[in-house]
């Protein structure tokens, strides 16, 4: 079986880590019947830090394509993804396209194979924030519809497609096989050392800190969103001190407002990214994947966002959803560290998404 796998923006780089490996597994135990994988990047994310230094460090194989289409509109960049992945489907003719969560590279993957009559499979489907501004939203809901293999990460998930009535679409193969992120959390937390630059920063602070992310393009390009946001965490800063890795989106658009307590660094790798989360006391993001991660690494998150595709988190007090406003933010850190929570509850999975994937493909 020959698998072609389309990626392109750093979360995806993570999800890929742990299904390469289930590949390279599954090829150690069963050598007569072994999977190809053939790796696509587009170049949606395309810095060191946003793209090598993942698949340096999570031993991903390297892109036998790389596209080099980034810092494009949202139409230019998926226009030129379908084009060039295209003309990469007519060559090397996979029996699988392989594509990962809601970004502008995963439907442009998932309609560059349809159209050629080559089954799509999508990892993290089902998800909804029921929110169309959102351009991920959009990307996940066509590229469910397109999809002939639908790994879901939750059975909210399922119900989702159930709601859509895809489950009932002649083809469709809907499964809920785990979150591929929480096998990715499991294998890595095991060898993941922190940079220097990481180390040293945590001795100082002396593991009393907050991580945030924030990038949604809802927040971003909302002047008024992004300064609530930052006078919020400045504010959060002056007692328990924030690190901020800070996005290149969100560093262009940040223009000149004043920061002064908010320890914003570069973004960081997957193994800072881990070790950040075993020793913060909390989280602030926007990121679907943080939300996650949090609750893998037990810590509390508030969620900069009036909805979540992770509603199961918000359900089980894991998460909070906080209006992007000064005074909310603020009452929500208050908040943090009051909730007791059982982090006992399995809510993505035993670990092993990526090996069931690997099973569901080769059923057929
Ligand atoms: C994309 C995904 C989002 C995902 C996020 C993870 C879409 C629609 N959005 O958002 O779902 O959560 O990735 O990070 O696909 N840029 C750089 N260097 C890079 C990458 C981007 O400078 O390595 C700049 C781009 O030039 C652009 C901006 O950051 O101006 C946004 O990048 P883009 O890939 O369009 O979307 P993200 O905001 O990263």
């Amino acid at each position: 079986m020959k698998i072609l796998t389309v990626v392109g923006a750093r979360p995806q780089f993570i999800k890929a880590a742990a299904v390469s490996r289930a590949i390279s597994q599954h090829n150690q135990n069963h050598p007569i019947q072994t999977i190809q994988e053939v790796l696509v990047h587009t170049g949606q994310h395309y810095d060191s830090n946003m793209s090598k230094v993942f698949f340096e460090q999570m031993y991903i194989p390297q892109p036998n394509y790389h596209l080099e289409i980034g810092g494009l509109s949202h139409g230019a960049m998926t226009g030129r993804m379908l084009e060039k992945i295209e003309e990469v489907i007519l060559n090397e003719k996979p029996d699988v396209v392989l594509v990962y969560g809601d970004t502008n590279s995963t439907i442009a993957g998932a309609l560059a194979a349809v159209k050629l009559h080559v089954p799509v499979a999508h990892v993290e489907a089902g998800l909804r924030s029921y929110n169309t501004r959102m351009p991920e939203e959009v990307n996940r809901v066509l590229t469910d519809q397109i999809s002939r293999w639908l790994f879901c990460p939750t059975e909210t998930a399922v119900k989702n497609l159930e709601r859509e009535g895809i489950i009932d679409r002649e083809q469709a193969l809907v499964n809920n096989v785990g979150d591929v992120m929480y096998d990715a959390a499991l294998f890595y937390q095991k060898i993941a050392k922190p940079s220097n630059m990481i180390a040293s920063l945590i001795d100082e602070l002396r593991g009393s800190f907050y991580v945030a992310t924030v990038h949604r393009a809802e927040n971003t390009d909302d002047p008024v969103h992004l300064s609530n946001i930052m006078e919020a965490l400045e504010t959060i800063s002056k007692t328990t001190p924030v690190v901020l890795p800070l996005h290149p989106r969100t560093r262009k658009l940040l223009g000149s407002q004043n920061i002064f307590h908010i320890r914003i660094i570069e973004p960081v790798s997957y193994f800072d990214m881990i070790t950040l989360l075993f020793k913060c006391k909390g989280v602030f993001t926007d990121s679907g994947g943080l939300q996650k991660e949090a609750y893998f690494f037990q810590k509390p998150c508030i969620t900069l966002r009036n909805e979540t595709e992770w509603v199961e988190l918000v359900q089980n007090g894991f998460n909070t959803l906080v209006k992007i406003n000064l005074d909310d933010i603020i009452k929500a850190e208050k908040q943090i560290n009051l909730n007791k929570r059982d982090y006992s509850l399995q809510l993505y999975g035993q670990g092993n998404a990526s090996e069931t994937i690997i099973s569901k493909l080769l059923e057929g």
